[in-house]
């Protein structure tokens, strides 16, 4: 239900509204802050007034990153012939958040300082029992009282208990209480799995390490609805996949690692868990959780709806309530991971660059066109190669400084190729490529072009 197993970085003092994320001060994650502002990736959101406690704006390269990875989440997982999409609403049935065990459940612990009135969750300051205020060092604290991290809202005009609605903490309660719509309209059969893409909320007292933990951000979760006994066959299954997945999107192997849950770590749902988790520069962390959720959900859902969820197998004549297996992916912090993973700091000095080793299949811009100097027909014949180009990708155009100073920022915002329009161009219609990663420099007939980038932008990583 939510990511516990995560070591939570302590609130930065006051952080109130205005934070980095509590990002530390000259190391390799504030390098990467800085070049997602500069490049145009994620910038604080409501900058100008002074910025909103960890919320983030996903800007032009920013945006571009994350609908490539929602595709190529997609492409894996619903273009499947066992599994189907779905876009549930955010808001949904207050009931829907009492069976899921939200309610009741979905609590941190929090401490009151009685000397500067400062709130925080005792936990993550300190292991033993000296804990004391993050803020002003005061030992004169409350007892730990449970907080409840669902955002609560009211539907229409009148604020009263009975016009209570959350903000969803996770989208995959969505998919429960479709399993018997999505079932009567699609002809699946058990097992098959429901798949989706979309926000969730949670009033995380923690939030941090820029855009890891923030209290909006997206999911891409599918449940997986299989015979009761099959369960651990497919859950072993669903790690698989998932973890190829990453390495699909170009994510170093070394820096994955499986997490299997003890007994005492499971959620209250849970048979058994793995987290997959990613070396970020602030320690392993999970990226993805992938669950048996056995048939907790459905028959909690059973119990307050009153709605019957169970499938009647064909073959073997047998009714049962379908077992769970989830996946359970943030899209930030894939985004996160692609970005801190293809982080390089490179050579020294006059030689030295900044480079964002994307997989071309999710790089923002997938090549970037330069006419070398702006005369002789290189301008015009650079315009009609971006222009065809773009037909297929989004490119880009650059004329403006040196060849050097365009590369550069090309390596920066992690665009894969630099095509460059020069004298012999226009005589012999060529283009260099100019490889990111390797810097190497091929000549390429224009003639060739779409065919060349699609080769290497479709390449399996
Ligand atoms: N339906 C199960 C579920 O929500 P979870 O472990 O709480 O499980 C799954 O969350 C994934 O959602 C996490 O692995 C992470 O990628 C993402 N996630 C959870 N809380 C998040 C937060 N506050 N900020 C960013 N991503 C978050």
């Amino acid at each position: 239900m939510t990511d516990s197993t995560e070591t939570r970085t302590p609130a930065a003092p006051a952080a109130a509204l205005s934070d980095w994320g509590n990002v530390a001060a000259g190391g390799v994650m504030e390098r990467l802050v800085s070049l997602c502002k500069r490049r145009g990736y994620v910038f604080q959101s409501s900058e100008i007034y002074g910025g909103i406690g960890s919320t983030w704006d996903y800007g032009p390269l920013g945006v571009e990153l994350k609908r490539n990875i929602k595709d190529a989440w997609w492409q894996a997982m619903v273009r499947r012939d066992d599994i189907e999409g779905l876009d549930a609403a955010i808001l949904m049935h207050p009931k829907v958040w009492e069976a899921s065990g939200h309610v009741a459940g979905f609590t941190d612990p929090l401490v009151d300082c009685r000397n500067c009135k400062h709130r925080f969750r005792p936990d993550a300051i300190a292991e033993d029992a000296e804990v004391k205020c993050p803020r002003c060092g005061s030992r004169d604290l409350s007892e730990p009282r449970q907080f409840n991290l669902m955002f609560k809202t009211w539907m229409g005009p009148v604020e009263e208990e009975a016009a209570i609605a959350y903000l969803r903490p996770e989208t995959a309660q969505g998919i429960y209480v479709n399993f018997l719509n999505v079932l009567n309209s699609s002809r699946q059969k058990v097992p098959f799995g429901i798949a989706q893409i979309g926000k969730a909320f949670r009033n995380e007292i923690t939030p941090g390490n820029f855009i890891f933990r923030t209290r909006e951000f997206e999911q891409m979760e599918m449940q997986y609805f299989v015979k009761p006994g099959s369960d651990m066959e497919w859950l072993e299954y669903w790690l698989g996949e998932r973890r190829q997945w990453y390495r699909g999107l170009g994510i170093r192997e070394a820096k994955m690692q499986i997490h299997r849950h003890e007994p005492a770590e499971l959620a209250h749902y849970a048979a058994a868990a793995y987290d997959l988790q990613y070396e970020f520069p602030f320690g392993w962390q999970e990226l993805e959780g992938i669950h048996d959720r056995t048939d907790f959900d459905l028959k909690a859902h059973e119990t307050h709806s009153g709605k019957k969820l169970s499938y009647f197998d064909e073959e073997s004549k047998e009714r049962f309530v379908p077992f769970i297996v989830e996946t359970s992916a943030g899209v930030d912090r894939s985004l996160l991971t692609c970005l801190v993973d293809g982080f390089r700091e490179e050579g020294q000095g006059k030689e030295a660059r900044t480079v964002l080793m994307l997989h071309p299949r999710i790089a923002p811009i997938k090549a970037a066109v330069f006419p070398l100097v702006n005369r002789d027909g290189m301008p015009e014949l650079a315009r009609e190669v971006y222009h065809a180009l773009h037909r297929h990708w989004n490119v880009f155009f650059d004329d403006g400084g040196s060849i050097g100073r365009r590369y550069r920022r090309q390596d920066e915002a992690g665009t894969p190729f630099c095509l460059t329009v020069d004298g012999e161009s226009v005589a012999e219609r060529t283009v260099t490529v100019r490889d990111r990663d390797s810097m190497r420099q091929d000549r390429v007939a224009i003639d060739r072009l779409e065919e060349w980038l699609a080769e290497r932008i479709e390449a399996p990583a």
